[in-house]
């Protein structure tokens, strides 16, 4: 296949990305940007959908204007445009969505939609050290939190997930309990960095049962119920819970992820979402990993949280799997879209 010059959009939530991902000689990301909606946001304490798809709208063009000036490339030689399809929020993808449909019908290349967790999953290969298929990925994000098996680009069987919260959510939900501004992962990090270890117990939800799946409601609930007991906890007493939380929701990661790799019997661990910055996390897991001689792979830590670069590179993988087909023009998102659907067989 001649090689491509693939754009990437995304804007399933409060991330604007664009990227170029030109597939020539093994594929090479050129270029990506990034708008993040964060501090307009942050007055809510969460994401306002409406306010998300207006602000998509504002950035898209500047974001494409800067990575084809970065890179050295115009417009007119893009070969196809790849864009989250879903899951996510319908009106922050409509606008992701229309502005690429309009873009590949008016150059007269071809849309690839793009499952927002494909896009997640197959991160890691845009680092250097690449992880081979198949591995195990551990997907945890703000609205997922998935254990399964990847045995090659559109081949995913889904081993657990979380049957309430997913981990990033409960991240947030417990730094908005404890004060800290949206988003709470990595404020709740922070703090729990400066919290005793073991001073603050919590449970394990679901870490001894033999099922892959989690369940993180609990452990919000009973961190709630720590902070009404105090009262008004200080400083070292929230860093104390942020410390005891941090480790509960880590153990109960650590602990699943390695009984999937057991139970594959596979040696290969990717670790994706933006959850997967967490540094403590992180260190957990190349630790057990390296008793268990398996290899993990991560994003860069740009390409853990929400990006066009992911999007582009998975566009470009479904493409030269022939798995990119879609009528054209029509199109439709979809808000709500299970990750085993992609997978044929
Ligand atoms: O993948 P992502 O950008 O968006 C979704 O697709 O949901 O993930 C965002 C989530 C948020 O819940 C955020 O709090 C969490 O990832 N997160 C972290 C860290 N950085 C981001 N959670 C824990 N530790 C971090 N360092
Ligand atoms: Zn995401």
């Amino acid at each position: 296949m001649p090689a491509m010059l693939i754009l990437g959009i995304e804007s399933s939530c409060d991330e604007t990305g664009v990227a170029l991902y030109d597939t020539k000689d093994g594929g090479r990301l050129l270029t990506h940007a990034l708008h993040s909606q964060i501090a307009m946001h942050r007055d809510y304490g969460g994401v306002v959908p409406e306010l998300a798809s207006r602000d998509h709208i504002r950035r898209t063009v500047p974001l494409l204007r800067k990575v084809l000036g970065d890179s050295g490339r115009s417009l007119g030689e893009i070969d196809a445009v790849a864009y989250t399809q879903g899951p996510g929020l319908a009106g922050a993808l409509l606008v992701g969505a229309a502005f690429a449909e309009g873009l590949a019908a008016a150059l007269g290349r071809p849309a690839i939609p793009v499952h927002h967790l494909e896009g997640h999953l197959l991160s890691p290969l845009l680092s250097r050290r690449a992880p081979a298929f198949p591995f195990i990925a551990l997907l945890v994000s703000g609205g997922h939190s998935q254990l399964l098996r990847v045995d090659g680009v559109g081949q995913y069987r889904l081993l657990g997930e979380t049957l309430d919260d997913a981990a990033g959510e409960a991240f947030d939900k417990t730094a908005k309990l404890l004060g800290l501004p949206y988003p709470g992962g990595p404020a709740l990090s922070a703090l729990a960095e400066r919290g005793r270890p073991g001073a603050c117990q919590f449970p394990r939800p679901m870490l001894n049962s033999s099922s892959l799946d989690f369940s993180f409601s609990g452990l919000k609930t009973a961190v709630l119920t720590r902070v009404r007991e105090i009262g008004e906890p200080d400083e070292p007493q929230r860093a104390d819970i942020a410390r005891g939380f941090q480790d509960a929701i880590i153990d109960v990661l650590v602990g699943k992820s390695m009984r999937a790799i057991k139970h594959s019997g596979l040696e290969r661990l990717v670790v994706a979402g933006g959850v997967g910055a967490n540094r403590e996390l992180r260190r957990r897991l190349d630790a057990h990993a390296g008793k268990a001689k398996v290899s993990v792979f991560y994003p860069e830590l740009e390409f853990c949280t929400d990006n066009g670069a992911m999007i582009a590179l998975a566009g470009a993988l479904r493409f030269e799997a022939g798995m990119a087909q879609k009528p054209p023009g029509a199109f439709a998102v979809r808000p709500r879209w299970p990750l085993g659907e992609l997978t044929s067989s």
